[in-house]
């Protein structure tokens, strides 16, 4: 199988990659991603998706700034006093801590972002977001599996009606998911999970599967 497409290996080392180069990305690139994220499934297949491809600087940096905000006000002050999930550990945690407010300040920078909209009415149900993150997933492998970084951010959701409008996205759709995508700084590698065994039951809730 050539270098870079076991589905395996992509997933395994899919880290999310926060450090990106501001070298531009060839939209052959882009395409090939925005094709796999429109192969994913959508409930009763209604693909009631858009996905925004931005590269203009001013439109990232509005955004980045309410993203810069939900930081400031909720995401640094919880990592600041949360334990290490599992599969991490105190150093590892705070690496993550660094990409994550260095991202931050550099969201914008990304060369392009995809993201991510659903034509999702004026009242979501909660399974809304089910019928667009296949697609984000699948842009995310799609990226990695092309040597590109990037990282599934949600945070902007916190300001959604700033940031949406600052995006252009027009009533009955919303922005579920923003990929900042570039060449990645560092290298991708294998990701930190817990032991499987203790997130999966057998024929019951609690009971070990013997079998993993
Ligand atoms: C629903 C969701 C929302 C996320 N939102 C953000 C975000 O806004 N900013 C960010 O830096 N990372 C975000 N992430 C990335 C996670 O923080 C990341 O997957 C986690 O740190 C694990 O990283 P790893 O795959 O490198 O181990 C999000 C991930 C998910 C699944």
């Amino acid at each position: 199988m050539p270098e870079g497409t076991d589905v395996f290996e992509i997933m395994h080392t899919m880290r999310a990659m926060r450090r990106l180069k501001p070298d531009p990305v060839p939209d052959e690139l882009i395409r090939k991603i925005l094709l796999a994220g429109q192969t994913a499934a959508s409930g009763g297949n209604t693909q009631r998706w858009r996905f925004l491809v931005l590269k203009d600087p001013e439109v990232k940096k509005k955004v980045q700034v309410y993203y810069k905000k939900a930081f400031d006000e909720v995401v640094g002050p919880r990592y600041a006093s949360s334990p290490p999930p599992p599969g991490s550990d105190a150093a590892r945690y705070k690496r993550q801590h660094a990409a994550v407010e260095y991202l931050t300040d550099h969201y914008h920078e990304a060369p392009v972002w995809i993201v991510a909209c659903l034509e999702d009415g004026p009242n979501p149900t909660r399974s809304a977001g089910s019928s667009i993150y296949p697609a984000v997933q699948n842009m995310l492998l799609a990226a990695r599996a092309l040597g590109l970084g990037s990282t599934l951010t949600t945070r902007h959701i916190n300001y959604e009606k700033e940031v949406d409008a600052a995006m252009g996205i027009p009533p009955g759709f919303h922005s579920y998911a923003i990929l900042p995508i570039g060449y990645p700084m560092g290298r991708f590698g294998p990701v930190g999970r817990g032991p499987l065994g203790d997130v999966v039951y057998l024929d019951g809730w609690g009971k070990p599967y013997p079998g993993i």
